[in-house]
C-alpha cells in the first residue's frame, strides 16, 4: 500500500458542533495520523483562491462565503491511501446520499455545510496541503 498525504479541513459548520475532537478520532482510528495542523479565519482571498477550481460554478460565491463564515481546522493526514480513505471517511458531498456512520452522515447538515474537505487525488493533496504548509511545518510520522 501507499504511504500518502491529503489536506482535510475541519468547515465551519463542524468547528463551530464542537466535534474536532471526534473527527480527529475517526481519523486516529482509521490509520491516518495528523503530520500538520492549524486553526484559521480564511480570509475572502485565501477561499478563493483555495476553491479557484469551482469559480465558474453557480455555488461558488455561496462556498466562500460559508468557507469565511467561522474558523476551519486545517490538516494534512498521513496514511496508505490517506485520499481515497480520507474521502470513505468523510462520505459523500451531499450528507443526505453519505453512507451511514460517515463523518458528513453523522456531523453535516447540507450540501454547503458538510463539515469536511479531503482531497480528490494525489496533484490536488499535493497542491492542497502547499497552500496551507510549508514543507518544514510537516512533520512524517512514518
Ligand atoms: S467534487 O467532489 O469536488 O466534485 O464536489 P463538488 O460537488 O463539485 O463540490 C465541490 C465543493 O463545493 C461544495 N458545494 C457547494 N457549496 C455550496 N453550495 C452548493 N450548492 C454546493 N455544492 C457543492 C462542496 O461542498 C465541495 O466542497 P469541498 O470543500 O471540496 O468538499
Amino acid at each position: 500500500m501507499a504511504l500518502e498525504r491529503t489536506l482535510s479541513i475541519i468547515k465551519p459548520d463542524a468547528v463551530s458542533k464542537n466535534v474536532i475532537g471526534e473527527i480527529y478520532a475517526r481519523f486516529e482510528k482509521n490509520g491516518l495520523s495528523v503530520v500538520a495542523a492549524k486553526m484559521m479565519q480564511l480570509s475572502q482571498e485565501q477561499a478563493e483562491g483555495f476553491y479557484a477550481e469551482h469559480k465558474e460554478r453557480p455555488f461558488f460565491n455561496d462556498l466562500v462565503s460559508f468557507m469565511t463564515s467561522g474558523p476551519v481546522m486545517v490538516q494534512a493526514l498521513e496514511g496508505d491511501n490517506a485520499i481515497a480513505k480520507n474521502r470513505e471517511l468523510m462520505g459523500a458531498t451531499d450528507p443526505q446520499k453519505a453512507d451511514a456512520g460517515t463523518i458528513r452522515a453523522d456531523y453535516a447538515t447540507s450540501v454547503d455545510a458538510n463539515a469536511v474537505h479531503g482531497s480528490d487525488a494525489p496533484e490536488s493533496a499535493s497542491r492542497e496541503i502547499a497552500f496551507f504548509f510549508e514543507d518544514s511545518e510537516l512533520c512524517p510520522r512514518g
